[in-house]
């Protein structure tokens, strides 16, 4: 917000639009995999499943929102999603040699993030030791947004020259990491298929 109020002088939602990607339906041509929503679908279904059973559910049921809600944010969007993004923005930036301090400001959101993430993932370690069943529904969740972790969305696509691979490889190493953390057994079939060239969503285009 600070550098579309200070250096854009962009500000207003109404404003800031027309400068967006406009979000096309993003495809599997294959159909075996589908984009969700995970910002305005995944992430308020687990908080509020995690409010319920704060307020009114037994001892395992909040341990396992929790994970469930952490995993969500914290190990899927955060730390796995959005890593090669920001690094997607400091790369475009190098590339054409422009927004210095965007640029900058980009790296710094990297060193926060790695903090934040690793605070989400120590505690899922921390219950999923105590109660072994968590793992599963962490791999619940990677699992149901599949899709949006295999392929490369529209936003990824949208700068010419960037070598898309090198995000894809990036993936899976904050996946690792993102297990390593927790102390789960990561799913071997997700990195092969997020390291599968023959994957490749089309972006624009309605199903049918
Ligand atoms: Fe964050």
């Amino acid at each position: 917000m600070r550098w579309h109020e200070k250096v854009v002088g962009v500000l207003d939602p109404d404003e800031v639009a027309p400068h967006f990607l406009v979000r096309g339906k993003t495809i599997d041509p294959s159909g075996r995999f589908e984009v969700r929503d995970v910002m305005h679908e995944a992430l308020p279904h687990y908080g509020s499943r995690l409010l319920e059973a704060s307020v009114s559910g037994s001892e395992a049921e909040i341990e396992r929102a929790f994970v469930q809600f952490s995993a969500a944010y914290n190990a899927f969007v955060e730390g796995v999603l959005t890593m090669p993004s920001y690094e997607i923005v400091i790369d475009t930036t190098a590339r054409w040699d422009a927004f210095p301090t965007l640029n900058q400001g980009f790296k710094l959101i990297l060193m926060d993030e790695g903090r934040h993430i690793t605070f989400g993932t120590e505690a899922c370690r921390i219950l999923i030791e105590k109660n072994p069943e968590y793992e599963e529904a962490v791999h619940e969740i990677f699992d149901a947004y599949r899709g949006n972790v295999v392929g490369l969305v529209e936003y990824q696509k949208a700068v010419p020259g960037l070598d898309l691979g090198k995000y894809q490889t990036m993936k899976v190493r904050h996946y690792r990491n993102r297990c390593r953390e927790m102390g789960i057994t990561p799913d071997a079939t997700l990195i092969d298929q997020i390291l599968d060239p023959t994957i490749d969503f089309v972006v624009g285009v309605e199903a049918g």
